[in-house]
């Protein structure tokens, strides 16, 4: 077996609040961001940093949980990381995680798994600049301040001397728990490390923190990471996209069926249903963005149920499909080639019938000639292209 060398830093992720102010009905570090948990991002930066020692805090009776996360995260890390349980406030979870330092640990970080999105470089900064002194990233404080009485302004404030503290806080690590147990035996509860260090009578500097270090603290914090998240390609906020393509010959039995309309005295086209090409199209559209496979898969022969369906009965169940899958559907741009049936005067009627089957989301459909070339031109059969937008609901 290959020794691993012990590092000699290390960083306690604690991650055991309730997250009573965002009130998700789990604790914050186990809510849902983009089908990463907080916790997750939090750890995807803490094992994108130089490798240190990682003890995460759990929320009592979630430490198997947090330990699937931390193993989904870690990677070749593993070995690095433990999880233990915290206690009823910050400063008692952050006791825990002290705990369970390795020996050879000399710097220690604390870090809040509320703060997401911190780089790696940051906590690389911090874990590179503690000295005798601790260090805190920090940002200027940008708005201005009032000191108030109840909702009386009593006076400005000079913000130049303020700054907003962030996390990981890097310290130390024998004065760090000496610090701590001054503090628990002087029953003093501290809202961040930096504090606690500070009542100590140790020194602590600052670095320049990152706005994308903030805490997730309320629903808008939460949908400040995920517009963050979804700004990125393949970030599963973004809007998706899906094309679908359909062919019908003519020579169908009965009327025309078509974009959801029956067209009377027009010749009807032939296929496993009704062959209502623009409706198909359309589903496949749909399916495609929102990774579901395709119309053969969930409509073909194997289903006779959808022999001679409309396309009210395969765009609704389409929908159904996407709203199970966690997909709202934003549009769908329609277009098919034929000679005929002449679609002008019907337009609005064809888009208000699919778009209802839809649920209410924008349908548009357009029909065009193809100056007598290829099948639609000899008058064949129709070809349509379907474009949808879908998105996360
Ligand atoms: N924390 C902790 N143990 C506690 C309380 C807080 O480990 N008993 C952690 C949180 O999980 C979070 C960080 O400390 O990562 C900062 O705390 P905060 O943002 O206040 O989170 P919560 O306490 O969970 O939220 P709230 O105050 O809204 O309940
Ligand atoms: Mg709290």
């Amino acid at each position: 077996m290959t020794a691993h060398p012990t590092p000699t830093t290390a960083i306690i992720v604690v991650a055991a609040g309730s997250g009573t102010r965002l009130g998700a009905g789990a604790p914050k570090a186990l809510v849902d961001v983009d089908g990463r948990t907080v916790l997750r991002h939090a750890l995807d930066g803490v094992f994108a940093a130089a490798p240190m020692q990682v003890v995460v805090v759990a929320p009592p009776g979630r430490e198997e949980q947090v330990d699937a996360e931390v193993t989904a995260s870690a990677g070749e890390r593993r070995h690095l990381a433990s999880v233990v349980t915290g206690g009823t406030t910050r400063q008692q979870s952050v006791a825990a995680g002290l705990d369970a330092l390795h020996d050879d640990v000399r710097i220690v970080l604390v870090h809040d798994a509320a703060r997401a999105l911190t780089p790696a470089s940051q906590i690389d900064a911090v874990a590179d600049s503690v000295t005798d002194a601790g260090v805190i990233p920090a940002l200027a404080v940008v708005d201005t301040l009032k000191r108030v009485e109840g909702d009386d302004i009593a006076g400005p404030v000079d913000r130049s001397v303020f700054v907003a503290a962030q996390t990981p806080q890097g310290f130390p690590r024998a004065a760090l728990q000496d610090a701590y147990a001054a503090a628990q035996a002087a029953g003093d509860d501290h809202t961040d490390d930096a504090a606690l260090f500070s009542a100590a009578g140790g020194a602590v500097r600052r670095i320049p923190g990152s706005e994308r270090a903030f805490k997730i603290t309320t629903p808008d914090d939460l949908e400040r990471a995920q517009l963050l998240l979804g700004a990125r390609p393949g970030g599963s906020c973004m809007p998706r996209i899906g094309v679908g393509t359909d062919v019908h010959a003519f020579g169908g039995e009965g009327s025309l069926w078509l974009a959801g309309l029956e067209w009377p005295g027009e010749p009807a086209l032939s296929g496993h249903s009704d062959g209502d090409a623009v409706a198909h199209a359309m589903v496949d559209a749909l399916l495609g963005a929102a990774g579901l496979g395709d119309i053969g898969q969930h409509f073909g022969t194997a289903h006779p149920e959808y022999a001679g369906a409309h396309a009210d009965v395969f765009l609704a169940r389409t929908a159904a499909m996407l709203a199970e899958a966690g997909f709202a559907i934003g549009n769908v741009s329609v277009q098919f080639q034929g000679n005929r049936p002449r679609f002008s005067a019907r337009r609005a009627e064809a888009e208000e019938v699919l778009s209802t089957a839809l649920g209410g989301a924008v349908v548009t459909v357009s029909a065009t000639t193809t100056d007598g070339l290829g099948f639609p031109g000899r008058g064949e059969g129709i070809a349509v292209t379907a474009v949808a937008l879908i998105h996360r609901s």
